[in-house]
C-alpha cells in the first residue's frame, strides 16, 4: 500500500478505486459531490453520514474570476470507519440479547434471528479509504493553481485511521497531479504525527483539559442525549417489542440497531446496497436519530459545552500563524516543541492539510465563531433545520477549507471558510465579498481564541 517518502504513482489504491469488481456495481461516492445515494435517510446518520457536498446558499463556493487563491488549508475528518470498539461491544450485546430472548419475529425483523455481527473495529473501511482518496483528488482540483507548483504540508493525529486517511488523501492528490501535469510526484515527506492522549498537547485531538475530559463538563453531551433518547425512542421501543416479543428491547438497543444501518452501508466498498436494518425505521425516525447524535456533539464539544470551544483554540491559533506567516502564539493545546520547529510547523507554505476527528473539528468550528448567535438546541424535542447539524458539519471524510483570496479591487487579501463546500457566514467581521473578510478583520474577529479563551478553566 501507500508508503510515505518514495512514491510510485498509480499504485494499488488506484486499482482499488477503478477496479472491475467495484465498477460493476454502483459506486455511491463521487469526487465532486460525495455520497449521493439514498438521500432520504443517508443524510440523517449524524457522524456516520458519508461526506456529501452541501449546497452553498449563502455565497457561491466557486472561486470568482476576479480572485486568485493564494493559500488553502484543509482540516479533514478521517473517512468512514467501523464502529469503535466500545460501540461494537454494545451493538453485539443488543443483538445477542434479542437472539437469546425473542419468542418470534415479524416479517421485517426476521433477518435478525440469523444475523451475525462481524464488523471490525476503529479502522477505516474500504469505502472510507475511497472517500479520502477522492477527497485528495478534489483538493488538488480546487486548488490546482497552487497545487501544480507545490504539495500540501501534512499533519495527522496519531490514531491509525487518521494517519491512513492522510495517506489516502495524499495518494489521491498525487495521482491526480501526476495525471494532469504529466510529471510524476517522486517524493513526499512523511506527515507530522501528533500523539493522542491526556499527557499530550494536540490541536487535532482533545485530551489535555481536565475539567473537560473528566470534570464537571464531561457528561453534558451524553446527558443531553439521554434526555432526548428517552423521548424519541419511546414509540420505537413499543413497536419493536410488538414485532419481536420477548426481546425486551430498550432505548439503548434502539440506538444500537439504528447504527447498524449506516455501519453496514459503509462496509460496502460502493456504499450500496443498504442493509436490512435501514428498513426497520422510518425516514422521520432517522431524522430524530440524527438529532440525537447532533445533541451529543453540540453539548459535548460545541457551543453547548462551556469548555467545548476551548478545545479548538489551539488549532485556531495555528491557523492564524499560517495565514499571517507569524509564529504560533498559544498557551492552550499546542505542542510548542512541534510548533516552534520549522521542520514540523513550517510557515510560508501555500497548502496545508491536517487530519483529525469529528469531535475536535466541532470544537474548532466553535472557536472560529461559526455558530455565534444560534440558539441552544432543545433536549426535549428535535429542532430540524438548525444550523448545527452533525450530518452536515462532520460526516465521515468531512472537510473544512480555509482559503485566502487575492481579488481585484481589494487592497487586503481576503479569507473565507467552507465546510463541505458550503461557504460559512463569518460572524463578527466585516464581509467584503464572496463570503470573505479581510485578513486583518478575520484575525481581529478571533480575539477570543487569540487571548486563550477560557482555557484557564481546565484546572
Ligand atoms: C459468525 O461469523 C464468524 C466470523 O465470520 C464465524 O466464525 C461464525 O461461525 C459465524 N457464526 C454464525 C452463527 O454464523
Ligand atoms: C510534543 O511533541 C513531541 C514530538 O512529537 C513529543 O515528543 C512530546 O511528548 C510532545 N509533548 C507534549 C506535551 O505533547
Ligand atoms: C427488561 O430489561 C430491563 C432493563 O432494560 C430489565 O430491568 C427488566 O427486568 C427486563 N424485563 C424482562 C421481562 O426481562
Ligand atoms: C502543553 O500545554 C501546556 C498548557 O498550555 C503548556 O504549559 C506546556 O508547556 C505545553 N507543552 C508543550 C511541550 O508544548
Ligand atoms: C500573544 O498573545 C497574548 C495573549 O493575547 C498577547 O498578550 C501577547 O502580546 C501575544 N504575543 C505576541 C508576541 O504577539
Amino acid at each position: 500500500m501507500f508508503i510515505w517518502g518514495l512514491i510510485t504513482p498509480m499504485v494499488l489504491l488506484t486499482e482499488l478505486v477503478t477496479g472491475r469488481a467495484i465498477n460493476k456495481r454502483r459506486a455511491c461516492d463521487s469526487i465532486d459531490n460525495g455520497y449521493h445515494c439514498h438521500e432520504d435517510i443517508s443524510r440523517s446518520w449524524g457522524p456516520y453520514t458519508p461526506y456529501f457536498s452541501l449546497e452553498s446558499d449563502y455565497r457561491s463556493a466557486k472561486i470568482d474570476k476576479k480572485c486568485k487563491v493564494t493559500f488553502a488549508q484543509v482540516l479533514s475528518r478521517h473517512g468512514a470507519r467501523y464502529p469503535t470498539e466500545g460501540a461494537g461491544k454494545g451493538i453485539k450485546t443488543t443483538v445477542d440479547k434479542i437472539q437469546a430472548q425473542a419468542i418470534s419475529y415479524s416479517k421485517k425483523t426476521a433477518f435478525i434471528k440469523a444475523f451475525n455481527y462481524t464488523l471490525g473495529a476503529d479502522e477505516l473501511t474500504t469505502f472510507g479509504e475511497i472517500e479520502m482518496y477522492n477527497s485528495g483528488i478534489k483538493f488538488y482540483r480546487r486548488y490546482k493553481s497552487l497545487a501544480n507548483k507545490c504539495n500540501p504540508f501534512i499533519r495527522a493525529s496519531s490514531q491509525q485511521r487518521v494517519i491512513d486517511s492522510g495517506s489516502q488523501f495524499t495518494q489521491g492528490f498525487i495521482d491526480e497531479k501526476t495525471k494532469k501535469t504529466g510529471n510524476p510526484v517522486s517524493t513526499f515527506p512523511p506527515p507530522v504525527i501528533i500523539y493522542e492522549g491526556e499527557e499530550f498537547n494536540n490541536t487535532l485531538d482533545h485530551g489535555a483539559c481536565r475539567e473537560f475530559e473528566d470534570g464537571k463538563y464531561s457528561n453534558l453531551g451524553s446527558d443531553a442525549q439521554a434526555t432526548y433518547a428517552a423521548k424519541f425512542t419511546n414509540r420505537i421501543v413499543k413497536r419493536l417489542n410488538m414485532d419481536i416479543p420477548g426481546a425486551n428491547i430498550s432505548s439503548g438497543d434502539v440506538i444500537n440497531l439504528m447504527s447498524l444501518c449506516p455501519y453496514y452501508t459503509v462496509v460496502e466498498p460502493t456504499g450500496d446496497p443498504l442493509p436490512k436494518f435501514c428498513d426497520i425505521f422510518s425516514d422521520e425516525e432517522f431524522k430524530n436519530y440524527n438529532y440525537y447524535l447532533t445533541l451529543g456533539k453540540y453539548y459535548g464539544y460545541g457551543p453547548g459545552n462551556p469548555l467545548g470551544p476551548a478545545q479548538g483554540i489551539g488549532f485556531v491559533n495555528e491557523l492564524i500563524a499560517r495565514l499571517t506567516g507569524s509564529t504560533v502564539n498559544d498557551s492552550t493545546s499546542t505542542n510548542t516543541t512541534l510548533d516552534g520547529n520549522p521542520a514540523t510547523f513550517p510557515l510560508g507554505r501555500k497548502l496545508y492539510a491536517d487530519f483529525s476527528h469529528d469531535n475536535s473539528m466541532v470544537s474548532v468550528f466553535s472557536a472560529l465563531n461559526l455558530f455565534e448567535g444560534t440558539h441552544d438546541l432543545s433536549k426535549d424535542h428535535s429542532g430540524h433545520g438548525h444550523k448545527f447539524n452533525v450530518a452536515e458539519l462532520v460526516p465521515f471524510a468531512s472537510r473544512m477549507y480555509v482559503e485566502k483570496l487575492k481579488c481585484e479591487g481589494e487592497k487586503e487579501e481576503l479569507v473565507r471558510i467552507l465546510i463541505n463546500d458550503r461557504v460559512m457566514e463569518l460572524k463578527g467581521c466585516d464581509e467584503k465579498k464572496y463570503g470573505a473578510c479581510s485578513i486583518g478583520d478575520f484575525v481581529e474577529m478571533l480575539k477570543w481564541a487569540r487571548n486563550g479563551g477560557n482555557w484557564n478553566e481546565c484546572w
